[in-house]
């Protein structure tokens, strides 16, 4: 049974379309139950969105106090450093929203390692949502990139990670530099009752087609993790991306 939604979008419009899905998926949340937790993807693909969400007229339409915000995954770098997501979304989003600091729930990389991030972030996400287990955990929204090699977050081809079980967020290595990352686990990535993937560009269109569309294994391509995704996976794409579906 297909879990998922294809929207096509001409590459000028996918970051108007997508930011104003994000203000109605946080107002949904807010509406029924007073808060939205919203995990944000990294990459360069959001930035453009963030930057929409920051501006009017959406940044009034949300009440930025009710939203918590999450990170899907890090580069173990600080977060001055110019490949951090945090400082990607300081940039394009935080320094223009009015949002409280304990809404913002980062990871922390000023550990010495990034296993000691990822067992704190872990910890601090229990704690956030007096949970137990990462089966307890369920986010609102979940946005996500994927790469030209099929991962997600940081979740990398072949990577353990992609059968992890118990933690809410892990330490992972890249192929690419900065090897070094933190990201949530497929769990607590997929448990979202709102996953929106954000692809844009020719270059990924080849992937795309394969997470779409062929029989490949989830170990290959971790972004087939969308197929056991517990709530609404929406996959957004721009037509150079989506030449092949
Ligand atoms: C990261 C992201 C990663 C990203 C994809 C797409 O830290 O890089 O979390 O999963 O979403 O690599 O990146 P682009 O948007 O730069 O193509």
């Amino acid at each position: 049974m297909k879990n998922y939604n294809i929207e096509i979008i001409t590459p000028i419009k996918l970051a108007p379309v997508v930011a104003d899905e994000i203000v109605a998926a946080i107002n949904d949340s807010i509406e029924e139950k007073g808060i939205c937790n919203l995990v944000l993807a990294g990459g360069k693909t959001p930035g453009g969105i963030y930057r929409l969400l920051s501006k009017p007229p959406r940044v009034s339409q949300v009440d930025w106090s009710k939203v918590r915000l999450f990170w899907g995954d890090d580069r173990y770098v600080s977060k001055d450093d110019n490949a951090s997501n945090y400082k990607l979304v300081k940039e394009t989003l935080l320094s223009d929203i009015n949002i409280p600091e304990a809404n913002i729930i980062a990871f922390d990389t000023s550990f010495s390692t990034s296993q000691e991030s990822a067992t704190e972030y872990h910890n601090r996400i229990k704690k956030v949502f007096n949970i137990n287990s990462v089966d307890e955990l369920r986010f609102d929204v979940t946005l996500l990139g994927i790469g030209e090699d099929g991962h997600t977050a940081s979740i990398f081809p072949n990577s353990t990670l992609i059968n992890e079980n118990e933690k809410i967020a892990c330490a992972s290595i890249s192929p690419a530099a900065p090897k070094d990352r933190v990201t949530l686990s497929p769990k607590a990535l997929f448990n979202s009752k709102n996953i929106y993937f954000i692809v844009k560009g020719d270059n990924k269109a080849k992937i795309l087609d394969r997470i779409l569309n062929s029989e490949e294994s989830v170990q290959t391509i971790p972004a087939k993790l969308y197929e056991k995704a517990s709530g609404k996976v929406t996959w957004f794409i721009d037509s150079e991306a989506g030449k092949f579906l």
